[in-house]
């Protein structure tokens, strides 16, 4: 049975390259060997498939991407577009790959936007009994242009990560955010809930650290994280991350209070 629906296909080139760019760095993909990655709900077009398929490969030219899409008509006509590295199918949240196959990694962006907040934990269940041993899987939203984007990641266990990734050229409040929060949190950006604390302490640390931006937004950003995680937010990676505009915590630490 194929699980999900229809939703609009809206999609556009280069839109997903903070999340390509994160995935390719992440010590989970670089452990493997010959990574099998799904782009979940690829849309209209098969451009950000392609798209990941060619990053991934710069990395590890022995990666196989599958495009899965629950409209046949997208998957028709994704099929001009295959390659020995890329294949399409249809399917959804239950990842039908050949042969009972696990992916490695699944990238699922501006999909669960379009379901109703009940509905995100069973379909993050469902896709996270698909994943390998080792596997992330992703659930991200972004703007058209892909300028700002969030993410979830998520192992075989649960929820780990959440990611904020910015275009920090012209940045005005890092709170823009707020705007493309994945569905699990777009609701939650309310007084009380964590990520609403972490939007407003976000935006504060981008205030104070103004005096930078004569340097560069680059500047002020790394100062803007290393101040979060100074105050006690469990940040993750290093500057090197940072600089391209990228603050990741724990799950735990913006997950909705029940
Ligand atoms: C807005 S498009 C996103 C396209 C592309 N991922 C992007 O971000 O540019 C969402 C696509 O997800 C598809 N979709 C929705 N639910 C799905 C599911 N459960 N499994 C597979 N595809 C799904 C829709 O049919 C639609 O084509």
């Amino acid at each position: 049975m194929v699980v999900g629906r229809i939703t609009r296909g809206t999609t556009g080139t280069n839109r997903l390259r903070r999340a390509d760019r994160w995935l390719s760095r992440h010590s989970r993909f670089r452990a493997l060997a010959a990574p099998l990655v799904v782009d979940l709900g690829f849309g209209a077009t098969a451009h950000t498939t392609l798209e990941l398929a060619d990053r991934l490969a710069a990395v590890n030219p022995d990666v196989r991407v599958v495009g899965i899409e629950i409209d046949p008509d997208r998957v028709a006509a994704a099929q001009h577009s295959a390659t020995d590295r890329v294949a399409f199918l249809r399917g959804g949240f239950e990842i039908p790959l050949p042969h009972g196959e696990r992916a490695d990694l699944i990238r699922a962006f501006n999909v669960l936007r379009q379901y109703e907040e009940h509905e995100v934990t069973g379909a993050w269940q469902t896709v996270c009994s698909r994943l390998s041993p080792n596997g992330l899987f992703i659930d991200g939203t972004c703007d058209e242009i892909g300028r700002v984007a969030t993410w979830v990641a998520l192992t075989p266990d649960g929820p780990d990560s959440f990611t904020i990734a910015l275009r920090l050229a012209g940045l005005d409040q890092p709170s823009i955010a707020a705007e493309r929060l994945v569905k699990a949190l777009i609701h939650r950006n309310v007084d009380g809930e964590p990520i609403y604390r972490f939007l407003s302490e976000l935006d504060r640390a981008w205030a104070v650290a103004a005096p930078l931006q004569v340097y560069s937004p680059v500047q002020r950003w790394i100062a803007t994280v290393t101040a979060m995680k100074a105050t006690g937010w469990p940040v993750r990676d290093t500057a090197s991350a940072w600089r391209l505009g990228e603050i990741t915590v724990d799950w735990a630490a913006v997950a909705p209070q029940r």
